[in-house]
C-alpha cells in the first residue's frame, strides 16, 4: 500500500497515531520532559541549566520551532543527538544530556519518539547560552571525550533470564538512565563502567548504591520498589533530590506491567516472595539515650515520637534507606540541609523540613544521627563529630550548604 505522509495532510494517520502515542509515552520512560521543561517556557523549550565541574550546561528547546528547536532535524538527525550525542545544529553535545545511556535505545523506539517530538507544536524560546571554562567550552573538544568514553552500543538480550528481567534492564538502562546518576563518574564526568550502580554523589546529595547486594541489604523487595517508583513512597522512604523528579516526571507514568519488569531487573529476581521485617520498636532504654532527646526535641513534631512518620507526606525514620546504609553521608546531609517543600502531586501535605546546620552543634548532629541509625537502621557504628564537620566542610566548599537542585 502507498501512503502519503500523514504529516503533508496535517491528520496523522491510525498508525502513525499509535506511533506518536507509543512516543509520548518512551518519552516519560525515559524522562526527556524533566530536562527539557521550561522553568519560564512550555514543556520541551529546554533552558534548565545543569551545574558540571566545567561550567553551567542548559538543555536545549526541542520543540519543532525551526528557529530555536529542532524544527530543521530529520529522522536521522534526530537519531544522531539522542543515540550518539552528535547534533546537526550545535555540534558534539556534552553528555549532560544522557547519550551515553540512550545509545542502547531500540531502533523502533527511537522512531517512535521522532513521531512524538516532530509533532510537537513549535514553541519560539531561546535558552541561556551554556557558561563553560575553557577548555570545555570548546565543543571540538568533544569529539576527543566521546571518541575515547562512548562505546558502542553492546546491548543484547539476555537469553538465561525471564522476558520481564530483560525489559527491566532496559527500562532502566537504555531509557531510564538510572546510572547516570547512580554509577559513579571518574575525573572526566564520564560514568565508570566497572563500578555501574554503586552509587555517586550529585549535588551534594548521596545517590546511593542500586546494585542487588545494596538494596537487598536495605531490605528492599519488589513491592516496595514498584511502590516507590509509581507513588513516590515506600517503607525505605521517599525520593528527594533529583529522585523526586525521577519518580515524578517519569516513573510514575510507566505501567504496572513496566514498572514490575523494572524491579524485577533491579532486584534481579523474578519469583522473590515478599517478606518484611517488623518495624524496630524504641525500648524505654532508647528513649533515655541523649540523641533520642535531640529527636524528640527537632524531628518528633513531624516525624513521630516512634519515627513513624507520617507516610506518604512525612517518611518514616523506621528503617529509612538514609539510617541503613552502611555510611552516615546521607543520614548527616538531609539533617543538615533539610529538604524543600514537594510539589503537591505526590505528597500533598508535604511542608519540607527545615535544614538544621545552623540550629545543632556538629557534636550534636553525629549524636543524633548515630542513635537514629542505631535503633532504626540496626547501624552500630558510632558517627564521629569529626565525620559531621567534614560533611560541613565538603558541603560549603561546594556551595550546597543553603541550596538545593533547582530542577
Ligand atoms: C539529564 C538531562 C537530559 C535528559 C534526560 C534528556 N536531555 Fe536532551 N539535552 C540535555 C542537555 C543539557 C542538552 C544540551 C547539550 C549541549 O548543549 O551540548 C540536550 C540536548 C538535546 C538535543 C540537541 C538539540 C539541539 O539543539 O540540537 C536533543 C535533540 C535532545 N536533547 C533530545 C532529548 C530527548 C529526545 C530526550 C529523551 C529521550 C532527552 N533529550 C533527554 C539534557 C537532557
Ligand atoms: C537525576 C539523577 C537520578 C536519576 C536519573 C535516577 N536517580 Fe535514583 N536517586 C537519585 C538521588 C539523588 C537519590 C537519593 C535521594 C533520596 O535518597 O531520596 C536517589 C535515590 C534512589 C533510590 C532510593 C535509594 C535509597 O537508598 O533510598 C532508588 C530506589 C532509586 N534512586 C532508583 C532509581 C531508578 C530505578 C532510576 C532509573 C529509573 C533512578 N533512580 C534514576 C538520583 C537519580
Ligand atoms: C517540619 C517538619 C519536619 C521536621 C521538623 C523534620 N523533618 Fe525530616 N522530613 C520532613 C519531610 C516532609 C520530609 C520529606 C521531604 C520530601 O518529600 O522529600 C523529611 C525527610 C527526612 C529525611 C529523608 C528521608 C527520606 O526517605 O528521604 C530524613 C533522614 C529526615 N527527614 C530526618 C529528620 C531529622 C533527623 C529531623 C530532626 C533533626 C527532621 N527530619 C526534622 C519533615 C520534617
Amino acid at each position: 500500500m502507498v501512503c502519503l505522509p500523514s504529516t503533508a495532510l496535517g491528520v496523522p494517520d491510525k498508525a502513525e497515531q499509535t506511533l506518536i502515542e507509543k512516543g509520548r509515552y518512551l518519552s516519560r520512560a525515559a524522562n526527556c520532559y524533566s530536562c527539557h521543561k521550561s522553568p519560564q517556557g512550555g514543556p520541551y523549550t529546554g533552558g534548565v541549566g545543569f551545574e558540571t565541574p566545567f561550567g553551567t550546561i542548559y538543555s536545549t528547546n526541542i520543540t519543532s520551532d525551526v528557529e530555536t528547536g529542532i524544527g530543521s532535524y530529520s529522522e536521522a538527525d534526530f537519531d544522531q543527538a539522542v543515540r550518539h550525542g552528535y547534533s546537526s545544529i550545535r555540534g558534539y553535545l556534552y553528555a549532560a544530556m544522557p547519550f551515553n545511556s540512550y545509545r542502547d535505545m531500540s531502533d523502533d523506539d527511537v522512531k517512535a519518539l521522532w513521531a512524538y517530538f516532530k509533532n510537537l507544536p513549535a514553541i519560539r524560546y531561546e535558552v541561556p547560552e551554556n557558561q563553560m571554562t575553557f577548555p570545555a567550552n570548546i565543543r571540538l573538544g568533544l569529539f576527543f571525550w566521546n571518541a575515547l568514553f562512548l562505546e558502542e552500543s553492546s546491548f543484547v538480550e539476555d537469553t538465561s533470564r525471564t522476558p520481564a528481567w530483560n525489559r527491566g534492564r532496559y527500562l532502566a538502562t537504555a531509557l531510564g538512565h538510572c546510572g547516570e546518576c547512580h554509577t559513579p563518574r571518574n575525573l572526566f564526568m564520564a560514568p565508570q563502567t566497572d563500578s555501574v550502580f554503586e552509587g555517586n554523589i550529585l549535588e551534594g546529595w548521596l545517590a546511593s548504591n542500586l546494585t542487588v547486594e545494596g538494596l537487598t541489604a536495605q531490605g528492599w523487595n519488589k513491592a516496595d520498589m514498584i511502590r516507590y517508583l509509581k507513588y513516590g513512597h515506600s517503607r525505605q522512604g521517599a525520593p528527594s533530590a533529583s529522585m523526586h523528579s525521577v519518580v515524578h516526571d517519569s516513573t510514575s507514568y510507566l505501567t504496572n506491567k513496566d514498572l514490575d519488569s523494572m524491579a524485577t531487573y533491579l532486584l534481579s529476581t523474578d519469583t522473590q516472595k515478599l517478606e518484611s521485617k517488623p518495624y524496630p520498636v524504641l525500648t524505654t532504654k532508647d528513649k533515655q539515650d541523649p540523641g533520642y532527646h535531640l529527636y524528640a526535641q527537632h524531628c518528633a513534631g513531624c516525624h513521630g515520637a516512634n519515627g513513624q512518620g507520617a507516610p506518604p507526606s512525612v517518611p518514616s525514620m523506621q528503617g529509612n534507606s538514609s539510617n541503613t546504609l552502611p555510611d552516615p553521608y546521607a543520614s548527616v546531609t538531609f539533617v543538615l540541609r533539610g529538604l524543600p517543600d514537594r510539589h503537591p502531586q505526590i505528597n500533598k501535605n508535604s511542608q519540607g523540613m527545615p535544614g538544621f546546620v545552623d540550629m545543632l552543634s556538629a557534636a550534636e548532629v553525629a549524636e543524633l544521627v548515630t542513635f537514629m541509625r542505631r535503633v532504626w537502621g540496626e547501624q552500630t557504628q558510632p558517627v564521629s563529630i569529626a565525620e559531621v564537620e567534614r560533611i560541613v566542610e565538603q558541603l560549603r566548599d561546594d556551595n550546597w550548604l543553603y541550596r538545593h537542585s533547582e530542577h
